[in-house]
């Protein structure tokens, strides 16, 4: 079934305008439906969109690395028409050469988001609640709701629907897990985390999952037995066992997730037709099996491709560029 804008709901486009994006738990289960719808449908028409966002300018705070979110966020606003600037940590000093109220408040005046990759989450939204333009969470600690919008849009074009679908995550409850688990509970996935003791999620992020469900007893479920999480599962997804800015913690972290490979043994307990995915970067040998993310069954570069179509639609959606949104 192919997703379509057609029997999405207006609200969703003229509520997402104008508005932040910090997480996947900012969004109803139809503002999350409708992203996704758009990118789907901009992946298959481009032009649509094209020039969208003409004369407009994001601002693209990065303090920590990036390869796809930077080069998709770069790429998108140039088919949308818009002027991405890049700034690097050293450019702008965020907190330390100037305050972050001082930095939104310079900024809110000369361009029409900020998007910003950083350490805690706290720091986006503090920049979000000083600045009156959009401001796009290009991953914190705590949440990387881009990510999230491409591996729905991933699991949607691989098995059709989400509803009822299963959705195995072996490794560490960080921010990756975090929105996929925000998200599986908004479009119906039923979630399981794999996680040694003392790296589940956050209690909060399981009971809001829990209390925005949108069928009963769908939200995310945790156990420490890898086995059990990917018995009968759609979906394996896995995530780097030590996150950027956890590099202090990388010996103890290796011995922790030891058990936590996605090896193709692991993967036999899935359904016969059952996909692989990873945010990326990938680390062969350890979080996942050269064999698995190299095999048939991974759809790491489509999870990856879909990054630049799920965030033309998040740009359109929040600067109102769209049709949609008129
Ligand atoms: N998955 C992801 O966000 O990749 P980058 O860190 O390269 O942007
Ligand atoms: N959990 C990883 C995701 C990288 C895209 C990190 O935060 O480093």
């Amino acid at each position: 079934m192919a997703l379509t804008l057609a029997a999405l709901r207006r609200d969703a486009w003229v509520a997402l305008c104008g508005r932040d994006v910090l997480s996947i738990r900012d969004l109803t289960s139809d503002e999350l439906l409708s992203l996704i719808a758009l990118g789907a449908d901009l992946k298959r028409d481009p032009g649509q969109c094209a020039g969208a966002l003409s004369g407009r300018t994001i601002a693209m705070l990065f303090e920590k690395p990036s390869l796809r979110t930077r080069v998709s966020l770069d790429v998108a606003s140039h088919q949308l028409g818009a002027h991405a600037i890049y700034l690097a940590p050293q450019d702008v000093g965020l907190g330390q050469r100037e305050s972050i109220h001082d930095v939104a408040r310079t900024l809110e005046h000369m361009v029409d988001a900020i998007v910003l990759r950083t350490f805690a989450h706290d720091t986006v939204e503090q920049l979000a609640a000083a600045a009156s333009v959009p401001v796009i969470n290009a991953l914190s600690d705590f949440s990387h709701p881009c990510q999230a919008l491409a591996d729905f849009l991933t699991m949607h074009e691989n098995r059709g629907t989400w509803r009822g679908l299963r959705l195995a995550f072996v490794g560490d409850g960080n921010n990756v897990a975090t929105s996929l688990i925000f998200g599986a509970a908004l479009l119906g996935v039923r979630m399981t985390i794999a996680t040694p003791p003392g790296y589940e999620p956050r209690p909060d992020v399981l009971r809001w999952a829990h209390q925005h469900e949108v069928e009963p007893g769908i939200a995310c479920r945790v156990t420490s037995v890898p086995e059990d999480a990917v018995e009968e599962a759609d979906v394996i997804y896995t995530d780097t066992w030590i996150s950027m800015g956890q590099e202090a913690e990388a010996e103890a972290r290796r011995h922790a997730f030891a058990h936590f490979q996605v090896t193709a043994k692991l993967f036999e307990r899935a359904r016969p037709d059952a996909i692989f995915m990873h945010c990326l970067p990938a680390h062969r040998g350890q979080e996942v099996a050269s064999d698995v993310i190299d095999g048939r069954r991974s759809r790491v570069f489509q999870q990856a491709a879909n990054r630049l179509h799920t965030e033309k639609a998040l740009l359109v959606a929040l600067l109102g560029g769209g049709r949609w949104t008129s």
